[in-house]
Parts: structure tokens; C-alpha cells; sequence
């Protein structure tokens, strides 16, 4: 498995652009489920999470074709390719399949797709999701480690209703909404989650043809369509991926120019790095980090959007290891976002964790050692700590990184840092 051998410490300089949002290209790759006519998405990310969706698509029947320069075209074939299955297979490896279920039942009446398992982060359930396609009209069960959801009349569509979510739930409130597209009549979700992702999911189902209000606040209202037809959409920033980049040119002492992104969308984090005392600058497209003197440690506690992002707790707790005092992380998003803190700890870093709260001590002067990924954000964590370490770092399994971040070796080394991936086999 491929690793990166890291060299410490550097001060991160320069200007790097965000990608398109892996968390906005899931979703919208789903919705070309739901498409009559080709959809064009462009700013697509080059990660190992769009390749698979991909794949998922093209089992059901819509082709994916590479436009050049981050543009995919998808283009709906055979209704019934893949006999509306999403197979455990691909689902497996990336929970994000899940997303199938709501598209394909809302346009092909029914759907069997595989249930998410549970991952290093968290149980993460998907009870929500059905409950909320029930209260469409669904008839929604799970057999066999597979979801198999129907609309009870052949031929008829999903009905507009009413459904208030227990919680905030991205993928959730993302799945229902595609389903309430298609559906005959009207539907109102409330509790909805309201992470960017969600808004720029809405524009794109919108400039399909559909009828959507409130996407982005907690209350949305969908007037279903009989059919949706084609689009070109352009995909949102990265707002985890900027932001790691910027956390990096806090933790490093350095001063990064982070550029085609959404200063709103950032902004959780940029308000907190300014309590810290970096220097934040925003200015159309563009934000600027620098952190010239110390840093003081500053409490954070992850909630769904517009509060802190979970996605960032754990590169933001690498940066409170050079911060003087001891910070609170609190994680109250996912049960088990930890995972990176006995690894911090073979750099040298001093962190308590207690529950849902990680007490983090410094400044304390990191080194290099041999540290072990265990999901995505954990692994960004882990190479933002190697930069500010002293010496040598291998980080091992970042194949969740290349799920989720698009040439972050080249990205890095752009900014001055000395990071080389090292090739191993391929993980299974
Ligand atoms: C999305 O996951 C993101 N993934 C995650 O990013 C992100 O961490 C998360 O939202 C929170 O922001 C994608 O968008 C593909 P949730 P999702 O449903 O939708 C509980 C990354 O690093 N819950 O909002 O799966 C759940 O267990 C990934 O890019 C239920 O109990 O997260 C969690 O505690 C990691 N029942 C909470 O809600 C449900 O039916 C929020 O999860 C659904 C969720």
C-alpha cells in the first residue's frame, strides 16, 4: 500500500486552488440517475470515491465519458440495467452508494441496494433514509444486508409528503430530496441538514427541471416533476479540502493562498483560526492564512453545518498541538473520530481523551516517526503533523487519503513541503 515519506518541519507558502467538493460530486453523480437527458458536471475531483460512483453508474446503466479537464458527461441508457441494484461490491468501499436508493426508486419504482456496513468513524445507520422514503409512499425493507424499496402500485411514482428527519443528516436529507423530485404532489422535509453540498445538489436537480425551495435552510419544499431532463453544472469548491491546506499554513507558521474557493463556506473555520491568532484575509475567491508568531489554543466542538465541520476535527486538532494552553475538541457528530489521536502520539503529541472531548497540550515540539492512517480525515491529520515534525515521517495506508483528495502530494510539494509517495501493492 502506498505510503508518504514526509519531511519536517516546513513553512507552507504559496497559492493552491481547491478542488470541487467530493461531497458535492457524490450526490450529483446520483441524480444523473434520475436524468432523461445527459448531465455534464465539471469540476469533478480526480478521486478514488468519484472513480467507484462511477462504476456504480455505469453497472445502472449510465455512461460516464471523460470531457478533459475534470468535465465527466453522463449519459442514462437501459432503465433497467443492472436490475436497479446497487451491489455490495461497490457499496462496500464507499458508503456513499447509498445514495443510489432514493434516484432509482423515485425513477424506476423500485431499488435494491446494499446497506452501508458500518466504518472506522462511526455505526453510521441509514434509518433515517428509509423513514424518510417511507413517508413518501415507499414500501421499504432490509433483507439480506440489502435495502429493497418499492412503490407498492406498478407503473405509479412516489407521493409527495410530509417528513421531519431525528436528525441533521447529509446523505440523508440528500437522498429523500432526490426521491421528492420525481414524486406526484407536493413534499416537505424538516430537520434537514444544511451543509453547501445540499444547495449545490438543489441547483443541479433545479437546473434539471426540478422544483425545489429551501434547500440550505431546515425546511425544504419539493413540488415533484414527472421528469427530469439534462444539465451542465459546475461542481462547489472543496471546503474540507481547502480548509486542510489552511490549517496546514497555520500549524506550519506559514502563509497559504487558497484560491477558487467559497469564503462562506469556510467560514466555521476561518473564525476559529482567527481566535487562534492567525491571520485570515478574505477576498472574493480567495482566503489567506498566515500564522507569523505563536498560536493560543482555542476549544472547538463539531455540529452539523453552520457549525464546525467534523471533516475538519481532526487536522484542527493537529493544529492545537502548536497552539499554547490546552484546547477542548469535543466531537459530537460521530461516536468513534478518534482514531488519529494515539497516532498524533507517536509524533510526540500530548492529547487526553475522555468520551467525546480531546484535551490537546501545547505548543509541543513534534518528530518523526511511523504513523498508521485509519480513514480519510484522519490520514490529512497525520501528514499536516508530519510537515510541522522534526525529521522523518512515513505515513502508511493513505489510500483513504486518494479517496478524498486529489493530488495532495503535488498540492503540498507546490506549497514547499518535501512529501513523496512511496508505491506499495494496491490495498484489496
Ligand atoms: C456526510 O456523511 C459526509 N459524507 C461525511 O463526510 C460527513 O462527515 C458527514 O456528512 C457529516 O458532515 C458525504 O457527504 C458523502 P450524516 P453522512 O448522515 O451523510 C447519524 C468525509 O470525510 N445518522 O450527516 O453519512 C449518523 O450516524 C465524510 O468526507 C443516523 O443516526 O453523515 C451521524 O451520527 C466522512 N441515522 C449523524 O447522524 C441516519 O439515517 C450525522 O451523519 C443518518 C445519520
Amino acid at each position: 500500500m502506498d505510503r508518504f515519506r514526509i519531511q519536517g518541519p516546513v513553512r507552507l507558502a504559496g497559492r493552491v486552488r481547491a478542488s470541487g467538493a467530493k461531497n458535492a460530486a457524490l450526490p450529483a453523480l446520483a441524480a444523473c440517475l434520475l436524468a432523461s437527458e445527459p448531465v455534464e458536471l465539471s469540476r469533478m475531483p480526480r478521486v478514488r470515491d468519484i472513480r467507484t460512483m462511477s462504476r456504480l453508474l455505469g453497472h445502472l446503466g449510465v455512461a460516464s465519458e471523460e470531457l478533459g479537464d475534470g468535465t465527466l458527461r453522463l449519459t442514462p441508457g437501459d432503465p433497467e440495467a443492472g436490475a436497479g441494484e446497487a451491489p455490495y461490491e461497490l457499496v462496500k468501499t464507499m458508503r456513499a452508494g447509498v445514495l443510489s436508493l432514493g434516484p432509482l426508486l423515485a425513477r424506476r419504482g423500485r431499488a435494491r441496494v446494499s446497506l452501508p456496513g458500518g466504518c472506522a468513524i462511526g455505526v453510521r445507520p441509514v434509518d433515517q433514509h428509509l423513514a424518510g422514503l417511507a413517508a413518501l409512499g415507499a414500501e421499504v425493507r432490509v433483507e439480506g444486508g440489502y435495502v429493497e424499496a418499492r412503490v407498492p402500485e406498478p407503473g405509479k411514482r412516489l407521493r409527495g409528503g410530509r417528513f421531519r428527519f431525528a436528525m441533521p443528516t447529509v446523505t440523508g436529507t440528500e437522498n429523500v430530496l432526490m426521491a421528492a423530485v420525481l414524486a406526484a404532489g407536493t413534499s416537505v422535509l424538516e430537520n434537514c441538514a444544511r451543509e453547501p453540498e445540499i444547495g449545490d445538489l438543489a441547483r443541479l436537480l433545479t437546473a434539471m427541471g426540478a422544483r425545489i425551495e429551501g434547500a440550505g435552510t431546515d425546511t425544504i419544499t419539493v413540488h415533484g416533476v414527472a421528469e427530469l431532463g439534462g444539465a451542465r453544472h459546475e461542481i462547489i469548491p472543496d471546503r474540507i479540502e481547502g480548509g486542510t491546506y489552511l490549517i496546514g499554513a497555520a500549524l506550519t507558521g506559514g502563509d497559504v493562498t487558497l484560491e477558487d474557493a467559497e469564503p462562506a463556506d469556510l467560514a466555521p473555520l476561518l473564525e476559529k483560526l482567527a481566535e487562534t491568532g492567525a491571520a485570515v484575509e478574505t477576498e472574493g475567491t480567495r482566503v489567506r492564512v498566515s500564522a507569523p508568531g505563536e498560536l493560543s489554543s482555542a476549544d472547538v466542538e463539531t455540529a452539523p453545518h453552520p457549525r464546525f465541520p467534523t471533516d475538519l476535527q481532526a487536522q484542527y486538532l493537529a493544529l492545537m498541538t502548536a497552539a499554547r494552553g490546552v484546547a477542548s475538541v469535543s466531537e459530537t457528530v460521530f461516536e468513534n473520530r478518534f482514531q488519529h489521536v494515539p497516532e498524533l502520539a507517536r509524533l510526540g503529541a500530548v492529547i487526553e481523551v475522555r468520551g467525546g472531548t480531546a484535551k490537546v497540550h501545547g505548543p509541543t515540539a513534534l518528530s518523526g516517526a511511523y504513523v498508521m492512517a485509519t480513514d480519510l480525515r484522519a490520514s490529512a491529520c497525520l501528514v499536516l503533523a508530519a510537515l510541522a515534525a522534526r525529521g522523518e515521517t512515513l505515513v502508511h495506508r493513505i489510500y483513504h487519503l486518494d479517496r478524498g483528495y486529489e493530488r495532495m502530494e503535488e498540492k503540498l510539494q507546490s506549497l514547499g513541503a518535501s512529501v513523496e509517495r512511496v508505491a506499495g501493492p494496491e490495498p484489496d
